[in-house]
């Protein structure tokens, strides 16, 4: 019998895992489908400052965290496996296609100042020394030098890599229920009828975590599905390096996001839409993406579309992730992380590990209780 049972395999579960197994915590880890749901689709910014909204200080000091602590993670995963974790740490530039487009940016840029974030506003001129292929039009930018940005479908491989190595049991079944004694979780069905026991559960189904069974309604984490379509890019070797940094623009009151990897990919992203569990890639969804992608890389006509994909980001009526104590002994929460899942990683998994190890959430996790949501 395991220590821990972590339901889920995507990012947060598989490094929640790693890290206790490097504790010496005897963990087993169920998904049908390791790291293949919302972890493989995601485009990998670690995006704190430009991604920050008025209002989610709380939030904001996790992202700044775990963006920080991103590093020593992407170091001791790299040392363990021998295989790249994925991280670029290229900082971000935001750009403005229009002039309203730019009095919006400013507006984001004297948040993020008077927060004490590092940006520095730039002419056009002065972006497009940064970025020499955006588009002429553009009118103005910011450059974030601390956000960055991993490649998640390394970091899935190579934390999949880690947890092998730590000994973490992968067990490639759905969790039907989580299975109770009283008000104690003790255990979880698989979708064969088979069950695992275990001193602790940990739920980190991200979207499906709202889905699991045996939980008393009243104490289901208010996690939904936002489905977001994200398309891969090829860049032609005459082209590279079409960008150097990730560049999120605003054209024409659209956002969009551009991250380039350094084997020539560049991931553009993303819609947003409450279409439940759908995950289906429409056209209106791919034709948005690449109208704003062109308006602001006009070589984007001659990359080629090597895929389209859309994935479920968990969502909570406050945007920010569910952590820890869950109203059942035994059963702590790791979901809800919605835009910030790959960002969140290395903090989720040292304040999981640590509740595991003291029996206490620590600080950092101490606003991201269910609690606030009246549980
Ligand atoms: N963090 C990017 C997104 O959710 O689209």
């Amino acid at each position: 019998m395991p220590d821990v049972v972590v339901i889920g395999a995507g990012l947060i579960g598989l490094a929640t895992a790693w890290r206790l197994a490097s504790d010496g915590v005897q963990v087993a880890v169920c998904d049908p489908t390791p790291g293949a749901q919302t972890s493989n689709v995601a485009a990998g910014m670690l995006a704190p400052v430009t991604e920050v909204e008025f209002g989610e200080d709380d939030l904001l000091a996790l992202n700044l965290a775990s963006v920080k602590a991103w590093p020593a993670f992407a170091g001791e995963l790299e040392e363990l496996t021998g295989q790249a974790a994925g991280l670029h740490q290229t900082g971000t530039l935001s750009v403005a296609y229009d002039v309203d487009d730019m009095s919006v940016l400013r507006r984001v840029a004297d948040y993020q100042s008077r927060l004490g974030l590092e940006v520095e506003v730039l002419s056009g001129r002065d972006a497009r020394r940064r970025e020499p292929m955006l588009a002429t039009g553009v009118s103005g930018g910011v450059w974030v030098p601390g956000d960055h940005s991993v490649d998640n479908r390394q970091a899935v491989a190579t934390l999949l890599r880690a947890v092998e190595l730590s000994g973490v049991e992968l067990i490639r079944r759905r969790v039907t229920r989580v299975i109770t004694s009283g008000a104690t979780a003790v255990g979880v069905q698989l979708d064969n009828g088979d069950t695992v026991h275990a001193g602790q559960i940990i739920a980190a189904a991200g979207p499906w975590t709202s889905q699991l069974g045996g939980i008393p309604e009243e104490l289901r984490p208010p996690v939904r599905p936002v489905k977001g379509e994200v398309l891969r890019l090829r860049v032609p070797e005459a082209y590279r390096p079409a960008l150097h940094h990730t560049v999120r623009a605003t054209a024409r009151g659209f956002s969009v996001y551009l991250v380039p990897r350094p084997g020539g990919e560049l991931v553009v992203g993303a819609t947003s839409t409450e279409l439940g569990y759908d995950t289906r890639v429409l056209a209106g969804g791919v034709f948005a993406l690449l109208r704003d992608a062109r308006t602001v890389l006009p070589v984007t006509d001659e990359l080629e579309l090597v895929e389209s994909i859309a994935g479920l980001r968990p969502a909570t009526p406050d945007n920010a992730p569910v952590l820890g104590p869950s109203g059942l002994d035994r059963l702590l929460w790791a979901t809800g992380h919605y835009r910030n899942g790959v960002l969140l990683t290395p903090v989720t998994a040292q304040v999981l590990a640590e509740t595991v190890r003291t029996g206490t959430l620590p600080d950092l996790g101490k606003p991201f209780l269910a609690a606030r949501f009246g549980h």
